[in-house]
């Protein structure tokens, strides 16, 4: 959560928001990327949902994939841009400025190998993370790989405990900086398992509140959702900049 607030802070000021979260993180974030694009190779079709500033995207664009960046925020898709010109590697990268929830509209079903996302999805609630989940199952070629990272409750009791105190103290400070509630992913796992994916490799890091998450796109119906948001189609982005 802690995170995830400083992250919301630095948003508005794109071209300060990667040092800003190096900072924050001490590095961490920076590795899990690394970790992420050691999983990918050349020629890969890649979707980058809330890709922020584009440091996930130009490491998988180094490694010779083809990314597609969504992100609802048009300041921090040009960051990306740039990002990707002072690497020399933009001729493979398509950006669109849109919300998660629009991922239909501009993906034909089996269009990527990959979809990942990093520090996005936290910003929705349960339900609306199984639409969007059952989503990326659709554009996913069968076999393909989802690969999310995000801030989550920790599953063990008590990293849990703790991270209810940290909550205590924190949330309301973040609450008036930013007039909006955050919390981090309850079930990540569960949630990735209901949407008709095959976890594998689960990194935990960050006192058990952090979570890489490796899933494939089986030949499994996703389940029943639990509850259908109603205005999901036509919700917009989370937030305004
Ligand atoms: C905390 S940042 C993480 C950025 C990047 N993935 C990273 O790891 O550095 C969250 C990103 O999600 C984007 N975002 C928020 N709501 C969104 C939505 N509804 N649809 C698409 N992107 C969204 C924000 O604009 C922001 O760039």
């Amino acid at each position: 959560m802690l995170m995830y607030g400083w992250m919301k802070f630095v948003e508005v000021a794109p071209e300060r928001y990667d040092w800003a979260v190096k900072l924050m993180t001490g590095g961490r974030l920076d590795k899990i990327k690394d970790q992420i694009a050691e999983r990918i190779g050349p020629g890969d079709r890649i979707l980058d949902i809330g890709c922020g500033t584009g440091t996930l995207a130009v490491r998988c664009l180094k490694k010779g994939a083809y990314v597609t960046g969504l992100d609802s925020n048009e300041f921090m898709l040009e960051q990306s841009e740039k990002n990707a010109m002072a690497a020399g590697v933009n001729d493979r990268l398509t950006l669109i400025q849109d919300s998660v929830t629009q991922l239909c509209k501009h993906f034909q079903e089996g269009s990527f190998d990959v979809v990942m996302s990093t520090m996005a999805l936290g910003e929705f609630p349960r339900e609306y993370l199984e639409y969007i989940l059952r989503d990326c199952k659709r554009i996913l070629r069968p076999g393909g790989r989802l690969i999310i990272a995000d801030e989550v409750w920790p599953e063990r009791l008590l990293p849990r405990l703790l991270y209810q105190a940290g909550m205590v103290l924190f949330w309301i400070p973040q609450f008036l900086l930013l007039r909006r509630a955050l919390f981090p992913i309850s079930d990540l796992r569960g949630i990735i398992e209901a949407g008709g994916f095959e976890v594998g490799e689960v990194v935990t890091s960050a006192a058990s509140s952090f979570q890489l998450v490796f899933a494939e796109n089986v030949a499994v119906e996703p389940k029943p959702f639990a509850e259908a948001p109603r205005e999901y189609e036509h919700m917009q982005p989370a937030h305004n900049f």
